[in-house]
């Protein structure tokens, strides 16, 4: 019943952005006028099966934090879903991340070396990361389950998938200068949610505080 509210309001809040226009990820003014709605409804089911799809593997506890989510922060999360079509059932954001790392390596190294082929094709790996068992909402620290601690996450996406794409761009035209500014911002964006939502990893209760 919840779960069904969920996705209720997220298509209400989806349904009205397409109607008064503003669905950020739509701005392909070629697409015909009539044709639209009908596109987007059908991308609006396949991302209402995806939520559901990661909700039912959810304990209550979470369901009920991530029901308490605002409209906005809903669509978001379903538009990172559709975005990413690889998402597997077994890994953890631990070892997503393990993969973005080893991405992100590669990008530096290639960059580095001016291999713009090299820096693109891991850059364009990055900005389309895989998804973890249950999307990203079950690795947070569950008090950080809330409209106001998850409103960052657009500003960091934007810094991470964003930069990849236009590194992966000025990359793939031999513009390494640029590449290596791109870089830059896809690093603050690793930095800043790491700051956010994750603190020192690997602490233990057997030490003395420093
Ligand atoms: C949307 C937020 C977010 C962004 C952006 C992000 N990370 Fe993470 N990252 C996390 C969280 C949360 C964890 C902790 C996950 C856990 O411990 O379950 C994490 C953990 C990690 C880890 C630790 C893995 C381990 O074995 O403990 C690595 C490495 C990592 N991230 C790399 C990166 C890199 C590189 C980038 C940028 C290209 C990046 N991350 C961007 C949220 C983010």
């Amino acid at each position: 019943m919840r779960q069904r509210f969920l996705l209720l309001s997220a298509v209400a809040a989806c349904a009205a952005s397409v109607v008064i226009g503003l669905v950020p990820g739509s701005t392909a003014p070629a697409r015909a006028q009539a044709n639209a709605p009908t596109a987007d409804m059908a991308e609006m089911r396949r991302g209402m099966e995806l939520m559901q799809k990661q909700m039912a593997l959810m304990t209550p506890d979470l369901v009920e934090k991530a029901n308490a989510l605002s409209p906005q922060i809903k669509q978001f999360l379903m538009k990172v879903a559709l975005k990413h079509p690889r998402q597997s059932d077994r890994l953890t954001l631990r070892q997503v991340m393990q993969e973005i790392l080893a991405d992100y390596q590669a990008v530096g190294a290639a960059i580095a070396v001016d291999n713009g082929e090299l820096a693109a094709d891991a850059a364009r790996r990055i900005a389309n990361h895989r998804l973890p068992r249950g999307g990203m909402l079950p690795y947070l620290p569950i008090e950080m389950v809330t409209t106001q601690a998850l409103s960052v996450l657009p500003a960091m996406e934007d810094a991470v998938e964003g930069g990849a794409r236009q590194l992966a761009a000025a990359a793939e035209k031999g513009d390494m200068v640029a590449a290596a500014q791109h870089f830059g911002t896809v690093t603050s964006g690793c930095v800043a949610c790491h700051a956010h939502f994750r603190g020192q990893p690997g602490t233990s209760p057997r030490l003395r505080a420093p």
